[in-house]
């Protein structure tokens, strides 16, 4: 795809896909030509404005000067030396975790840690009670969701699950919100509930910043987890590599991101005619960039195919780039790194079990649904 068609209209979505490295940074790096706002697309049907989802008022699908104020609100709490600061709780969670998982020898790599641990922590981080996470894997799963069966009623049902779930979601906030605004604490929620009182955000504003933090942490970060898991095994000479200290984590983390990218891809709308690779993109149409077919395009990195630890530099796209670029970033590269070392440490040889693998069921996000290890 990247050789033969590096833009190409893809009819049953209705989006323009792009594949090339070139071609995807010079998108996210035109915000203005290329929008993250949905509203603009000609081809998205959205629902009456008042019945959209908080979600849609947030900082991922804004852009400009909203983006800026709604991201300000929150940006030095995602700091890596804030993050950093946090090390010695995450690691606490992770251990117990572990504690309570490896039976017998043996563990579901995803359910018993790679999808709790993000989890309580993002829980912690807002300052919700992490025993509702059974809660929040069925709305943060149904609301990033894409449906594989396009027929009228399969779509019909996946919207209801998707309204649904976002009503629950923005219901459950609702109610934390008033209690921090009346009550305040250290968390997130409390930043968020004092933004609002100070007529810095919204009311939907802040009900859709808590449910886009919840959500954005936790399944893509299971699946960043997951899949370091799964490449590591497959290539036992990394995992000792890693194991005894020759490579360092980090490094191997960000290949992880380059070669399992658990982000796919992302979509932009054209707010003008644009012309791509000598194809013309009209306003309001959807664009595609696919941050895991660039981040093997051979023009940018040797031997694409091969996952190589000690790979450097290696700009991957992993958490995007330009403006929305991922605030979550340092948060995530700090809970692989302690999630991987937990488990390296309590696991004296680590083999995945036989069966075949299941793959998320979305088609931006790359991951597996189970990964068990003995
Ligand atoms: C944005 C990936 C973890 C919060 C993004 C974007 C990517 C991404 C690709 C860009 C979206 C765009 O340009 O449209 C990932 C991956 C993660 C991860 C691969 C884990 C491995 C997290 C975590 C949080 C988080 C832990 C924090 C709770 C966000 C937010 C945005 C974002 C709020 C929107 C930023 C903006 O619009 O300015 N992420 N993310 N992410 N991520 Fe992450």
């Amino acid at each position: 795809m990247r050789e033969d068609h590096p833009v190409r209209y893809d009819d049953h979505r209705e989006c323009w896909d792009v594949f090339r490295y070139d071609d995807v940074d010079r998108i996210l790096d035109d915000p203005e030509t290329f929008s993250s706002d949905p509203r603009l697309a000609s081809t998205i049907d959205l629902p009456p404005e008042d019945e959209q989802s908080p979600i849609m008022e947030t900082m991922l699908l804004t852009d400009g000067d909203r983006h800026d104020r709604l991201r300000g609100v929150v940006e030095d709490w995602f700091r890596p030396r804030a993050i950093a600061g946090r090390a010695a709780r995450f690691e606490e969670i992770a251990a117990d975790l572990l504690d309570d998982a490896v039976e017998g020898g043996r563990m579901d790599v995803i359910d018993d840690f790679a999808y709790p641990f993000p989890v309580i922590v993002i829980a912690e981080l807002l300052g919700v009670p992490s025993e509702d996470r059974p809660q929040f894997r069925r709305w943060s799963e149904t609301l990033v969701e894409t449906p594989t069966d396009t027929s009228e009623a399969a779509t019909e049902a996946y919207q209801e699950r998707q309204q649904e779930a976002s009503e629950e979601l923005a219901e459950y906030f609702e109610e934390k919100l008033d209690a921090r605004a009346r009550e305040p604490r250290d968390d997130l929620i409390t930043v968020i509930a004092e933004a609002a009182s100070e007529d810095r955000l919204t009311h939907e504003e802040a009900l859709g910043f808590c449910m886009l933090l919840l959500v954005a942490g936790n399944i893509t970060t299971t699946n960043l987890i997951g899949n370091a898991m799964r490449c590591l095994t497959a290539h036992p000479t990394a995992l000792e590599r890693v194991r005894d200290g020759s490579v360092s984590i980090e490094s191997a983390v960000e290949e992880v991101l380059r070669y399992r990218s658990p982000v796919q891809a992302l979509a932009r709308i054209a707010t003008e005619p644009v012309e791509l690779r000598g194809t013309e993109i009209e306003a309001g149409d959807v664009v595609v960039p696919w941050l895991g077919a660039a981040n093997r395009d051979g023009d940018v990195f040797a031997d694409p195919g091969e996952f190589r630890i000690d790979r450097a530099p290696n700009p991957h796209f992993g958490f995007g780039r330009g403006t929305h670029y991922c605030l979550g970033a340092p948060l995530a590269r700090m809970e692989a790194r302690i999630g991987l070392n937990a488990l390296f440490e309590r696991a004296a040889d680590i083999e995945r079990r036989g069966e075949t693998l299941q793959p998320v069921r979305s088609a931006f996000i790359y991951g597996v649904e189970e990964f068990p290890i003995e």
